[in-house]
């Protein structure tokens, strides 16, 4: 006897989600920015975080390999040292593979954009020489690491 699709489906397809993002912590990333993930996808090699960036702080020249970023932004203005627009509140940013850019924030509130990542930031000094990369491990990693030393509860976000 056959079952029709949709409950052939049910039967079959993975779990939703409805993630609380309060209970995930915001993870340093350096002296003015924190990382907060949402989803690391372990599959494609590919994850989702948001980034809380304070006025005058920066993330590094970096080169993006591999796969593409998207970006969008909810609080505060960025740009990129190396291009004439500026990311504001409902800006929209697609970087393709091989971009090389250097996140500055501007003005006087803090900066939070949801970036949507594949691939990985290689991040280059002044010779162009590779100087640190990152990809979903490295951010699964530092996630992991965060909580065990802060004592907080870690929530599954390998889906
Ligand atoms: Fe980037």
């Amino acid at each position: 006897m056959s079952i029709d699709l949709n409950t052939f489906t049910e039967q079959f397809q993975l779990d939703d989600k409805a993630l609380d993002s309060t209970e995930i912590p915001w993870i340093p990333q350096t002296e003015r920015s924190w990382f907060k993930p949402l989803r690391f996808d372990l599959t494609n090699g590919s994850w989702i975080n948001l980034l809380k960036v304070k006025p005058g702080g920066v993330v590094d020249r970096h080169r993006h390999t591999g796969g593409k970023v998207m970006a969008y932004t909810l609080q505060g203005q960025w740009r990129y040292l190396e291009r004439d627009w500026v990311a504001k509140p409902g800006t929209f940013v697609f970087e393709p593979p091989g971009d090389i850019h250097t996140l500055t924030v501007d003005g006087d509130e803090d900066m939070i954009t949801l970036f949507m990542l594949e691939g990985s930031l290689q991040y280059l000094d002044d010779n162009d020489k590779i100087i640190q990369q990152v990809d979903v491990f490295s951010k699964l990693k530092l996630y992991l690491e965060y909580c065990e030393k802060n004592n907080i509860p870690v929530v599954d976000l390998t889906f």
